[in-house]
């Protein structure tokens, strides 16, 4: 079995200790301050919020993913789930179900793994007041300061229809509640900014900004070659610093990589940088269906744009090299980058683009 792990949540031993920022997100937690959580995806925000919050005694978790959420029915949904996730003690089910009683909801158990849920009448979940029913549920829920309530990938509360109204509501009803600590994770910098930053939007400067960025290297270091030990290969600093540099630090992409350098190595081989063409053919293999895809997507224009981007890494893309080797003119660039963004394929970091994916950036590279 391989010993790394990506593109799921990690705990326990796959996950490399951060105890500074567990610290803190434990000691905002119990003083119920509301977070605006920010990274990149892939850095590990959703691991950290688990496991700092899910392991905190005394403090109880409602996670409510609303990753590609498209309807007011799905939202009320997705924070019942969240609900029944966060406990199976049958008083706080059954308390749950009471406060949100305008959703008709239903407890139920699942068969494949025991485990509870709570479904809703998606009709009455659509309705006007039904975002008053969740977030008063949740409000009497936590009352008594020792839940945390997270909202994960929360940008894409942008995705509803009349979103400003609903941050409108929801932001009525939280800023009363000043035990309960409200934790909003994002990755897509720009719409978390749309929501936090902008002064029109409801939730203007309603929350402390708390950063998620790479593991540190020393301790990120001796995990990974710890993890290459435990899977019976040896990994040395040198290497392990290049596969860090290669991922730009990004925990899953990190681990996506150690990963394939772990399958195609032989127990007890040293892994060295002459095996990485081996590891990214593998993920290319693996991920080649998806990179023809966001290729087929793309106009003329975005494509020459991205192929470019993908062999000058950390080019300044409005440069008079970069723009000559483009051969198009800098308004028609600006366009297709805008675009290039809006589809998270790339996006801005420090003055420089970057791709969303350093895999889909080495296999275009090639083409
Ligand atoms: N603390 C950690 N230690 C090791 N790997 C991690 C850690 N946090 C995240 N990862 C890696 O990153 C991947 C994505 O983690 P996740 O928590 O889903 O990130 P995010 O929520 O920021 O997108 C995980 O599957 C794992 O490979
Ligand atoms: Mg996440």
């Amino acid at each position: 079995m391989t010993p790394f792990r990506y593109g799921c949540v990690v705990s326990g031993e796959n996950f490399c200790p951060r105890p500074e920022l567990e610290r803190q997100l434990r000691e905002f937690a119990a003083s119920g301050q509301n977070l605006v959580i920010q990274g990149e995806r892939r850095m590990g925000k959703t691991s950290l919020v688990k496991r700092a919050i899910g392991g905190m005694r005394g403090m109880r978790l409602i996670y409510i993913d609303l990753y590609y959420i498209k309807t007011l029915s799905e939202f009320c949904a997705r924070v019942m789930k969240g609900v029944a996730k966060a406990s199976d003690e049958l008083p706080f089910l059954k308390k749950a179900v009471q406060f949100a009683s305008r959703l008709r909801p239903v407890i139920a158990v699942d068969p494949r793994d025991g485990s509870t849920t709570i479904s809703v009448d998606s009709r009455a979940a659509g309705e006007p007041d039904s975002l008053g029913a969740v977030m008063s549920a949740l409000e009497k829920l936590a009352a008594d300061g020792k839940t945390c309530v997270v909202f994960d990938e929360f940008q894409d509360i942008l995705k509803l229809d009349n979103a400003m109204g609903v941050l409108a509501e929801m932001r009525s009803a939280i800023q009363f509640q000043e035990n309960i600590p409200y934790f909003f994770t994002g990755s897509v910098r720009n719409d978390m900014m749309k929501i936090f930053d902008d002064m029109d939007s409801p939730f203007y400067k309603s929350a402390l900004t708390f950063a998620v960025d790479a593991i540190e290297p020393v301790p990120f270091t001796k995990f990974i070659a710890e993890r290459f030990r435990k899977g019976g290969r040896k990994a040395g600093n040198a290497v392990i610093a290049r596969i860090i540099t290669f991922a730009d630090g990004v925990s899953g992409d990190v681990q996506e990589l150690c990963e394939a350098l772990w399958e195609t190595t032989e127990p007890g081989e040293e892994i060295s940088t002459d095996g990485f063409e081996a590891a990214f053919e593998l993920i290319f293999s693996r991920e080649i269906g998806g990179y023809e895809a966001m290729i087929e997507r793309l106009t003329p224009a975005q494509g020459v744009v991205l192929r470019a981007m993908a062999s000058n890494p950390g080019a300044q893309i409005y440069s008079n090299d970069f723009v000559a080797g483009v051969g198009m003119p800098v308004s028609s660039i600006r366009r297709a980058v805008g675009r290039l963004v809006a589809d998270r394929l790339v996006f801005a970091r420090g003055g420089v683009y970057r791709f969303a994916n350093p895999f889909f950036r080495e296999w275009l590279a090639r083409q």
